[in-house]
């Protein structure tokens, strides 16, 4: 058991980070009226047998989801929103969600919408959601116009970090996970960056007090950028480091190809090129960060082809007439943005993107 950790993520919102948590998670999830509405996902059913254990007699309702990303919609609002109001749900009861990023996001925003929000609190049990989708308070659904486009900022009371958790998620989507928690060890924090460096052969056996290291320093990151700034406008956007050609590797692929974190991994490859060139990012700093990224493979290829690649760019939220805007990393610890960047040089470093 690692010592117990508490990060504030908000005026109202604190990450709890230990091994083991997850048999105390009573004491730390949030309800004013002591009641909670559960509810987890098929793949986070362990955790959630362990908060259901925790939280015995107050729990108002127990369902589980499909957490596959076509099914994060508002029709699973809707469901578990009608689900809530059917077994008498008040505005002092809280949602809980169990689960990787899909759950949170689906359970979040209809805990913002449910009698024009009620609190909730999140049990993350992805690497990816750990280090980052569980923190920030963003919410919301994909529609057919594409990810994300529906939600609001609703931040959860708690969130319960418990790398236990994480004993049954397959590899390859712990390993992608990861990258989330490096890339915020880059943009702001060379201590952190060199020491899940030194560790990174541990964290991927999930030995408990690596992987607690990585993924409270990663939240620390993100709750202190986030805590300056929670409607995204300018520190926000490092978070998005390797995202602008992640983004576009993710949809040539048509989210099948590569996972989310994958098609990160190769975004910041492509970045490092940039900030060679742009940010003065050193050749030693960028092949340390390779060397990393190389670890946490081996990641599969993604599409380079320009014509395709330039179609994503252009969709970009960030892209004008002048170029698409990106986070350029001037030293291991330290990011900036670059507001319009030839399309031309996103192409040429995703072609020259490599990780190792
Ligand atoms: N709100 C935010 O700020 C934010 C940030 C980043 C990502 N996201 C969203 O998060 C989602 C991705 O989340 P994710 O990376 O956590 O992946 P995920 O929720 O898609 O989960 C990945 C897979 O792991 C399974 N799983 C989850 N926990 C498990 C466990 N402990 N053991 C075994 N299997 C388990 C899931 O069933 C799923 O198949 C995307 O929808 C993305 O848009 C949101
Ligand atoms: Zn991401």
């Amino acid at each position: 058991v690692t010592a117990l950790r508490a990060i504030v993520c908000g005026p109202a919102s604190t990450a709890w980070i230990a091994s083991g948590l997850l048999e105390k998670a009573s004491e730390h999830l949030v309800s004013p009226s002591g009641r909670f509405l559960l509810v987890s996902s098929p793949g986070s059913a362990p955790a959630a047998e362990r908060i259901r254990r925790s939280l015995h007699g107050r729990i108002l309702l127990d369902l589980s989801i499909d957490d596959r990303e076509e099914a994060k919609t508002l029709a699973a609002v809707e469901r578990i929103a009608q689900a809530a109001l059917e077994m008498g749900v008040r505005r002092d009861d809280a949602f809980v969600a169990v689960g990787g990023g899909v759950v949170s996001d689906i359970v979040g925003f209809t805990a913002a919408i449910v009698l024009r929000g009620i609190a909730w609190s999140v049990v993350p049990t992805t690497t990816g959601s750990m280090s980052d989708a569980a923190i920030g308070g963003k919410t919301g659904v994909d529609t057919k116009a594409g990810k994300n486009l529906i939600g609001a900022f609703h931040p959860p009371r708690a969130i319960l970090i418990d790398p236990t958790a994480l004993a049954t998620l397959p590899e390859r989507d712990f390993r992608a996970g990861l990258v989330e928690a490096f890339k915020a060890a880059w943009i702001a924090d060379a201590a952190l960056a060199q020491m899940a460096e030194n560790s990174v052969a541990k964290v991927l056996e999930r030995k408990e007090k690596e992987l607690t290291e990585l993924l409270a320093g990663s939240v620390a990151v993100k709750a202190a950028i986030v805590n300056e700034d929670l409607r995204e406008s300018d520190r926000r956007r490092l978070l998005n480091f390797g995202h602008t050609l992640g983004h576009a590797f993710e949809s040539a692929g048509q989210y099948q190809r590569l996972k989310h974190g994958e098609a990160v991994a190769w975004g910041i490859a492509a970045a490092l090129e940039i900030s060679a060139r742009r940010a003065g990012l050193s050749a030693g700093d960028a092949g340390r960060i390779r060397t990393v990224l190389s670890a946490l493979g081996p990641f599969p290829e993604p599409d380079r082809d320009p014509r395709v690649l330039a179609s994503y760019l252009a969709l970009d939220k960030k892209a004008t007439a002048r170029g698409v805007a990106g986070v350029l990393l001037e030293a291991i610890g330290r990011a900036r943005i670059e507001e319009s960047l030839p399309t031309e040089e996103w192409l040429d470093a995703a072609r020259a993107a490599r990780l190792s």
